[in-house]
Parts: C-alpha cells; sequence; structure tokens
C-alpha cells in the first residue's frame, strides 16, 4: 500500500447514472477502512475548478446506497477543457493536499483525467458510471442494469395501449452513439424491430418488416430505437412509413430523461460497491491512469489509453438473438 498517498478526493461527472451514490459510499467507506481521508469535489470538474471541497466520513455516505443521482452532484465542464481550468484545479488540489483522484463518470469524464493525469501526475482511477455502457474495458457500466430496467417497464406499459388501440409505436431510448440499452430492452420488451448504430438496417429494411405483418393483420407492434440510430430518430421514421402507407396508427414515445432517474437495481448496487472498493484499492496499490472494470465477473484494470482506442463492441449473442425472436 502506497503510504505517499493520505487524501483522496472523489467526485462524480458527465450523466448522472443510478448507483454513482452507491460507488461514491464504497470509495468513502474503504479510503476511511484503509486509514485514508476522502473529500469530495462537488459539481464534478467544475467543483475542482471552483474549490468546492468537502471532507466526508462514513457516516456522511449512509442512507445513500439506494438513491438515484449523485449526491455530489455533476456536471459538464467547458472550462476544464482549458489549460488555464485545469491549472486552477490542480492548485485547488495542492491546497487541499489531495493526492489521488477517483472519479465516476463516463468517457468524457475520462478523458478529462487521462489529460490531467498526463499535466500533473496526480495518481488518478476512473470508475465507470453513465447509463449507456458504451466504455471498453468493462462488461457492464453502473447505471445501465437500471436504466435497461426502467426501459423495460416503460415499454411494457406502452405496449398495453399499443395493443388496446391497435397501433404501431418508435419507442426512442438513450445510449448515445451505443445501442446496449436499445439492444437489451427491445429483447426483453418484445419488440417487432430494434435500431441500433451497431448495425446497417436500412429503412427499406425495417419498411418491409413492418409491412409485411399486414399479410396477418399486424397493426401494434413496437420498434424500439436507439438515440444513435443511424437511420434517423423516432419522429423521422414515423413519418416516413406514415408516408408511405396509412395502414398503421402511428404514435412516437421518447423515454428521455426519465431513465437516467430512479432507485439503482441489485445488480448496479452490487456493481457500484465492488467497483468502489476495487478502485481505492487499486490506486493504494499504485495503480494509475487506468479504470476500473469487471469481466466476466472479475474485477479488472486498464489503462486510458487502451479504453479510449477502443469501442465497447455489441453483444454479438444479443443480437443474434434479437434477429430470431423479431421475426
Ligand atoms: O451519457 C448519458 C446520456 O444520458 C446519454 O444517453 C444521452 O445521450 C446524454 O447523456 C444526454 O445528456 P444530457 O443529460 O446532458 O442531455
Amino acid at each position: 500500500m502506497k503510504d505517499s498517498i493520505q487524501k483522496i478526493g472523489v467526485f462524480t461527472s458527465g450523466g448522472d447514472a443510478p448507483g454513482m451514490n452507491a460507488a461514491l459510499r464504497a470509495v468513502v467507506r474503504a479510503g476511511i477502512y484503509y486509514k485514508k481521508e476522502v473529500f469530495g469535489i462537488m459539481r464534478g470538474y467544475e467543483g475542482m475548478i471552483d474549490g468546492d471541497i468537502v471532507k466526508l466520513g462514513a457516516r456522511s455516505v449512509g442512507n445513500i446506497l439506494q438513491r438515484g443521482g449523485t449526491i455530489l452532484k455533476s456536471a459538464r465542464s467547458m472550462e476544464f477543457k482549458t489549460p488555464e481550468g485545469r491549472k486552477k484545479a490542480y492548485d485547488n488540489l495542492r491546497k487541499e493536499k489531495i493526492d489521488a483522484l477517483i472519479a465516476i463518470g463516463g468517457d468524457g469524464t475520462f478523458t478529462g483525467l487521462h489529460k490531467f493525469y498526463e499535466e500533473f501526475k496526480i495518481p488518478s482511477i476512473c470508475i465507470p458510471g453513465t447509463i449507456d455502457n458504451d466504455i471498453a474495458g468493462t462488461d457492464y457500466t453502473i447505471g445501465y442494469d437500471t436504466a435497461t430496467n426502467t426501459c423495460v417497464e416503460a415499454i411494457d406499459r406502452i405496449r398495453d395501449t399499443a395493443l388496446s388501440h391497435s397501433r404501431l409505436f418508435f419507442i426512442e431510448v438513450m445510449g448515445r452513439n451505443s445501442g446496449y440499452i436499445a439492444l437489451h430492452s427491445g429483447i426483453a420488451g418484445g419488440a417487432g424491430s430494434i435500431i441500433i448504430p451497431e448495425e446497417d438496417t436500412t429503412f427499406e429494411q425495417l419498411y418491409e418488416k413492418l409491412v409485411a405483418g399486414e399479410v396477418t393483420s399486424k397493426k401494434s407492434n413496437l420498434v424500439v430505437v436507439a438515440e444513435g440510430s443511424k437511420i434517423g430518430g423516432v419522429t423521422e421514421l414515423a413519418r416516413k412509413v406514415a408516408e408511405r402507407t396509412s395502414y398503421f396508427d402511428i404514435k412516437v414515445t421518447i423515454l428521455g430523461h426519465l431513465q437516467r432517474g430512479g432507485a439503482p437495481s441489485y445488480f448496479d448496487r452490487v456493481l457500484a460497491s465492488k467497483m468502489g472498493v476495487a478502485a481505492v484499492e487499486g490506486v493504494l496499490e499504485g495503480k494509475n491512469d487506468a479504470m476500473v472494470g469487471i469481466r466476466d465477473n472479475k474485477i479488472v484494470f486498464n489503462s486510458f489509453d487502451t479504453i479510449m482506442t477502443q469501442h465497447h463492441e455489441i453483444d454479438a449473442e444479443a443480437l443474434r438473438i434479437a434477429k430470431i425472436l423479431t421475426i
């Protein structure tokens, strides 16, 4: 264990995700377990630049495990992208004598921390917290399981009304450029078609599949579309289908930010707890400029360089299954 590290700074950054609080709790408690001091940096890089830093104790993270959002708050900082912003942040960390950083966030957070590490060499570990599951080097990111469950619940509800009125629904789910949420919520919600950026489904193919249902008088159907769809968003797809045929009564639902909130699932709470403890142990063992991940149910560390240059490949088996089940 590194004696040179006595004070650890922890922050959440980028889009919030259910389970961030559970990860924070794990970092704080593991730090204290190993006799270190832990400081919470408010609003991600913004708070680092403003010196908005608070000491955290084991009790100050009590009763947050089950809460969505992040008690440290989050932000997407433009100022941290500038050398001046990063210098201000570094000066504030020095003032508080913080010797190591643990960031909970997505790829934007990691890119910022990697740059910061290159400039100031402050030991840094990232914990992947984003609903998108778009980070290489880990099978799951914190928040993805909860967000996907939220989508499945929403899809089930939409199915009730779609069936009652024999309607065709286009449902947009989040994921930025990743199709993970769409693919898995689509399978679990019994979607008739799933559109994700990783797959080259054309509009023609989608249209043919929808009208093929005409033969069997199928009017109600759910199409789950990832927000990163390359063939247009839900509104455009709905318009294009309506232009070609009046057979369907079409509705559009964009699930939006409701996917980001809510109590984390059991899976996300355990994942966040494991990753939080691993991040503290990793940084104290001298791991640096790296991300903690989970592969085949085992904690792993990957360097930022490896993560940033790779894409989290879509789950090929899920894709295969989806093709069979959406006939
Ligand atoms: O990265 C998480 C995420 O929710 C994406 O799925 C989505 O594209 C984006 O953040 C939305 O960002 P914001 O909350 O800043 O609108």
